[in-house]
């Protein structure tokens, strides 16, 4: 996972410079190993290393090449720890081609055991090298280069973006879902993962879309394709990036960018899982005598509902408790036979990884899912599942927690058919299932977005307010709750509805808001909005964040949810209660990416 770039010059112009410039400034893709691969006297040449291109550049003396053909990398850790060898450009047997990509491969396990098989020596743990083989096997059996790479990422599942250059002088790129970007400027062809890492070196370009192949020959000529070979006309666009938003890839913040990676984080996750890893996890939760799962903040959050999703598909029923409150009130009593699901994105925070590191010396079996896999909490677990959504920079966790969700539910759905069905079955159906949220998320988020900026208007003048719901959306009145304090700096309190006429309700006035979220349990949904009714009396000014498209009627704002099946409309709805708390702290003149007192990381304590 990461970014790459491939420059080309058509005039013998030395592109390394502006290639490593270009890695640097797509480093919010992650920078935890980097490498260029270019080609020199007909040889391929590479140097890789786990730590950031400056690092990489001054070590190996990068301004003493000169190239007019590179392919460069940043690297962000799913597969594989950071490590030199798992670094990119991975090379195939014979040298003849260097790989560099982003995403994950969902068939990483087939094709592994299939080239090993062909006596390729893959040397590294990351599932990109797979790809330089198989293109690789393809010439091997006579193809040249541009087929070869062509019948190659046919045979590639799950999110892929890949760039190969050849020693001949000649490089493609495919991409399976994230646009890719092809730039033209004076004598050079810059094609990369991000629009902003293009800045100063291009004067147009073209979008590469899911599905389509770019083929640079070795005199610079630029071809467009779709999969099945035909050829596709680009229209290239003017090169008209601002300055001021090239750190954060053409939005004004991490944040709002960390949200429209949403869909392309669910793909990623689910090509992560590795078969037997999953086996083995849900194994451990199905047979323990008790499923501990500890986590703090939004992580928590994600744990409450896969409270529900184990509950309602396994029949299993977790103890799910804040990794602060765990050591003081269950630790003592945990051995041999319990299970400790540990949920933490940054794999740092200093009360989940004492927790396990307590919890292993009584002898529990702990399960880290985690977005960090060079973290101490895959350290201390025994086994962990990525959550793989690639780093998140802004301190408000939004892709990692909609991730999450995915991963968790995956591990339910496991464990609840673990006993049946091979795990491969399993998670190729997740694929299908996680194929059609990715789709309605990516095409209702500008609206959402829209939606939710009218609604902030409705209650950004409130000095604090609810978010209420029930049944399984509970959690997310917590999340969302959490989401409005850290980034908008708001008072706001998650409810469960029931309890709203209990006691809370008796301070409302309309300088409160109360965000509803619509319950998707039916009884549940009519009693809140009868509460709905009484609470728009006493002058609160009502959000409804609702997937059901009606009720125009009623005096209030309204965010309409995409619906998606039960266990996965958490996600549209996190994702509408980011966007409405992003709102609110623009409105407010807030630093979503960095709000005050807060750090990503809470490390000590
Ligand atoms: C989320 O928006 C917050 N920044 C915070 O609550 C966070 O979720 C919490 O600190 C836990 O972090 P972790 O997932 O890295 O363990």
């Amino acid at each position: 996972m990461g970014g790459f770039v491939l420059a080309k010059s058509t005039k013998d112009i030395d592109v390394l410079p502006l290639t490593i410039l270009a890695l640097r400034r797509m480093e919010f893709r992650g920078k935890d190993c980097s490498g260029i691969a270019w080609v020199e006297s007909g040889e391929m040449r590479v140097v890789k290393d786990s730590f950031p291109i400056a690092e990489l550049s001054s070590k190996y003396a990068l301004n003493r090449v000169s190239t007019s053909l590179a392919l460069g990398h940043t690297r962000y850790s799913t597969h594989g720890k950071a490590d030199p060898r798992n670094a990119h450009p991975h090379l195939d047997c014979e040298r003849i081609v260097a790989v560099a990509g982003d995403g994950a491969l969902r068939n990483y396990e087939e094709l592994y055991a299939e080239l090993v098989e062909r006596s390729h020596r893959v040397v590294s743990k990351s599932d990109f090298e797979l790809v330089a083989h198989l293109i690789e096997n393809y010439v091997r059996k006579g193809l040249n280069y541009t087929k070869a790479f062509a019948e190659a990422v046919v045979r590639l599942e799950g999110i892929v973006a890949a760039a190969a250059l050849f020693r001949d002088g000649s490089a493609a790129i495919y991409t399976s879902h994230q646009p890719v970007y092809v730039g033209l400027g004076r004598d050079v062809v810059v094609a990369s993962s991000t629009l902003s890492s293009l800045y100063g070196t291009v004067l147009g370009y073209a979008v590469v879309e899911g599905g389509e192949l770019v083929f640079i020959s070795s005199g610079g000529r630029v071809e467009f394709a779709d999969l099945s070979g035909r050829s596709v006309a680009k229209k290239f666009l003017a090169y008209d990036l601002g300055e001021s938003l090239v750190s954060t890839d053409g939005y004004p913040n991490h944040m709002l960018r960390e949200i429209y990676e949403v869909p392309y984080s669910l793909l990623r996750t689910v090509s992560a899982v590795q078969s037997r890893y999953l086996e083995l996890a849900s194994k451990v939760a199905l047979r323990s005598s008790r499923l501990f799962v500890i986590a703090n903040g939004t992580s928590l959050h994600a744990g409450h509902i896969f409270s529900y999703y184990l509950s309602e598909l396994a029949g299993r029923i977790p103890i799910v408790v804040s990794a602060s409150e765990f050591p003081l009130y269950y630790l003592d009593s945990v051995g041999v036979g319990d299970a400790v699901l540990a949920i933490s994105q940054s794999g740092e925070t200093s009360e989940v990884v004492r927790s396990v590191y307590e919890a292993r010396l009584r002898g529990a079996t702990v399960i880290g899912v985690t977005n960090n896999i060079n973290s101490r909490l895959t350290r201390f677990s025994n086994l962990y599942l990525p959550i793989a959504a690639g780093p998140e920079l802004a301190v408000p966790a939004t892709k990692t927690f909609t991730s999450t969700l995915v991963l968790l539910y995956i591990l339910a759905k496991s464990v609840s058919e673990v006993s049946s069905k091979p795990v491969s079955k399993i998670l190729s159906e997740a694929w299908r299932e996680v194929g059609e949220v990715y789709r309605v998320i990516l095409s209702s988020l500008d609206r959402v977005r829209l939606e939710a900026e009218e609604a902030s208007k409705s209650i950004s003048n409130c000095s604090s307010g609810y978010v209420v719901s029930r049944g399984i959306t509970y959690p997310l009145a917590l999340e969302g709750a959490l989401k409005i304090k850290e980034a908008a700096y708001l008072h706001a309190e998650g409810v469960e509805g029931g309890e709203l006429r209990h006691g809370p309700i008796a301070i409302l006035d309309r300088n409160m808001f109360t965000v509803f979220i619509e319950p998707l349990e039916p009884a549940a949904a009519s009693d809140l909005m009868n509460v709905a009714e009484d609470v728009l009396k006493y002058g609160s000014p009502v959000v409804l964040v609702s997937h059901i498209d009606e009720g125009k009627e009623r005096p209030l704002a309204k965010i309409r949810v995409p619906s998606l099946k039960r266990h996965f409309m958490p996600i549209g709805i996190a994702v509408a209660l980011q966007l409405l708390a992003y709102s609110l702290a623009r409105y407010r003149g807030i630093d979503v990416d960095k709000p005050r007192r807060l750090s990503k990381v809470v490390s000590t304590q």
